[in-house]
Formats: C-alpha cells, structure tokens, sequence
C-alpha cells in the first residue's frame, strides 16, 4: 500500500477526520453469511477530496452506509474525529451523525420527497435542529438556493418540476445547509448527462474551497476522479488494494486491478 506520507497534497497534514480500520461487514448470516468489505481501511483528512473508485458490486455504497450507519458493520473500527462510532446506530447516534456527515445520491428525484415544496425540504433539516428564528432560517436557504444558481422564487415548487442537474443542486444544498464536515457523494453525476455532470464537479470543488467541506466521491470515471479528488482508493470485491495521491495511483498503478481500471478507462486509452 502506498503512504499517504509524502502526499504533497491539500489535507494530507491535517488532522484525520474520518479513520477506517480493519471494517468487515457482512451481509447474511451463518452459513449463507457473506463477506462485502473485508478488513477495510481508509483515512479521510480534513479539507481534502478522496476518490472511492472501482466496479459495481465491489462495496463502496456500503462502505459508505456503514460509515453514515445506515448500515452496522461486524468487527474493524470507525473514527470520527478520533470518537469511535458504534456498530450499530442507535436513532439518537444517527442524528448526532448527520449533523457531522451528509450523503448524496445516484439519484436526486428518489433521494427528496416528492410530496414537499423545494422549500420545506430545505428547511426541514433545520426545523428539527437549529436555534435560527423562522426568518433567519428561510433566508438560509433562499442564500442556498441562490448559490446553488436557484432562484428564490423556485422555494415554492416541487421536485418533479426541476431537472435532473437542478434537482442534484437542491440535494447538495439540503445536505451542506446543516454545515457539515464530511459529505459523501455516492455516483452524484452517474444519472446526469455530460456537460451537467462537469457543472457538478466544479461546483463540488468551487464549495470544498468556500467551505473547507471534506468529501468522499464514490464514482467509476476515473477521468473526473482526476480532477477532482486528491487522492483515490480502488476498491474489488471488498478490499481496498490500491490507495494514494490520484496522479499517481493513475499514473502509476501498482495493483493489477488499478491497471486493469485504468486501462479500460477512455481517457487513458
Ligand atoms: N442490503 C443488502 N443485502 C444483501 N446484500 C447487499 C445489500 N446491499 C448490498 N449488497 C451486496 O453487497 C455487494 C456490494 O454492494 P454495493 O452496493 O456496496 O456495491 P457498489 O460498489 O456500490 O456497486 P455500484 O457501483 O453498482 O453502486 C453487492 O454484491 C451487493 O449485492
Ligand atoms: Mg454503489
């Protein structure tokens, strides 16, 4: 494995924000039991993009549920902010958590509930946690909104109105508008289409150097992850076998699989 010591790179001599070891999670039980992150271990720094590549079925959602506990993981641990998290969430462990750690998802539509105005799925996240006066609170998420390239006006509609790039805009408002520290963004352009999926890339990185937001990416093209993310692990068949500073994890890849990833990659062909 690569050391994360020499990394010239934004984070790296950070405090570690998130620290994962040894995670194994199964899925199943006793003999039918079976194993979809094994012996897993990854650090996050504050303030920088970390990459989380590799194909379908290989774990990186799950990875990422356990770490949101939305998923209890088996054996291994998770620190965050050096507090080690439990197995399994209790319901007040989950809210304490999604005040630190926000994710967004494949798919917009099916991630905000249909039945609420832009408006009161902005607000609902801060209805239930914050000291902010009614006012003081919309005016939040007008400010959102607005850096989201949204209009004011658009606080009165419902999701199915918008497109699929403007719903994902209002998905990363209503997970950064509780200021957390980590967002995960789990394949958050997979379902757009090309030049909106740019627009979401940059404007992740545009907020992580507003914000000093850190980020888990979790995608499969390896061409964005190079843009976007400092570093990069590579995931198969639960284990992570490649993790490092992105131009050198795909420029140089030490594990056959990572070779095997980046020379079916396009832009590396
Ligand atoms: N709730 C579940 N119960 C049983 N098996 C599951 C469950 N969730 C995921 N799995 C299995 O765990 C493995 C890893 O799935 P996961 O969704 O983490 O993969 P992934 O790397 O995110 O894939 P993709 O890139 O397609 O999103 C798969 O074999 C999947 O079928
Ligand atoms: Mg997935």
């Amino acid at each position: 494995m690569r050391p994360v010591v020499g990394c010239t790179i934004r984070g790296t001599h950070m405090n570690k924000l998130l620290r994962i070891e040894k995670l194994v999670k199964h899925f199943g039980h006793g003999k039918k039991a079976v194993t979809v992150l094994n012996h897993v271990d990854l650090d996050i720094h504050a303030g920088e993009i970390v990459g989380l590549a590799g194909e379908s079925g290989s774990g990186k959602s799950t990875l990422a549920r356990c770490i949101a506990g939305l998923h209890s993981y088996d054996s291994g641990a998770v620190y965050f902010q050096d507090a080690l998290l439990p197995k399994k969430f209790s319901a007040v462990d989950f809210c304490q958590q999604a005040k630190k750690l926000q994710m967004i998802f494949q798919d917009p539509l099916s991630s905000l509930n249909p039945r609420l105005t832009i408006g009161d799925i902005l607000l609902e996240p801060l209805r239930l946690n914050s000291d902010l006066s009614a006012e003081m609170q919309e005016q939040l998420a007008i400010q959102w909104l607005q850096r989201m390239s949204l209009k004011s006006s658009d606080l009165s509609r419902y999701p199915h109105s918008f497109s699929g790039g403007q719903l994902q805009r209002i998905g990363i408002a209503r997970a950064l508008i509780r200021q957390p520290q980590l967002l995960i963004c789990d394949e958050p352009i997979s379902a757009l289409d090309v030049s909106v999926q740019a627009q979401i890339i940059n404007l992740l990185k545009d907020l992580r150097d507003e914000l000093g937001l850190t980020l888990l990416f979790i995608g499969h093209d390896l061409a964005m992850m190079r843009y976007l993310c400092d570093r990069v692990a590579v995931m198969h068949q639960g284990e992570i076998v490649e993790q490092g500073c992105t131009t050198d994890v795909l420029e140089h890849p030490q594990h056959a699989y990572t070779r095997k990833l980046v020379n079916s990659s396009p832009i590396f062909l």
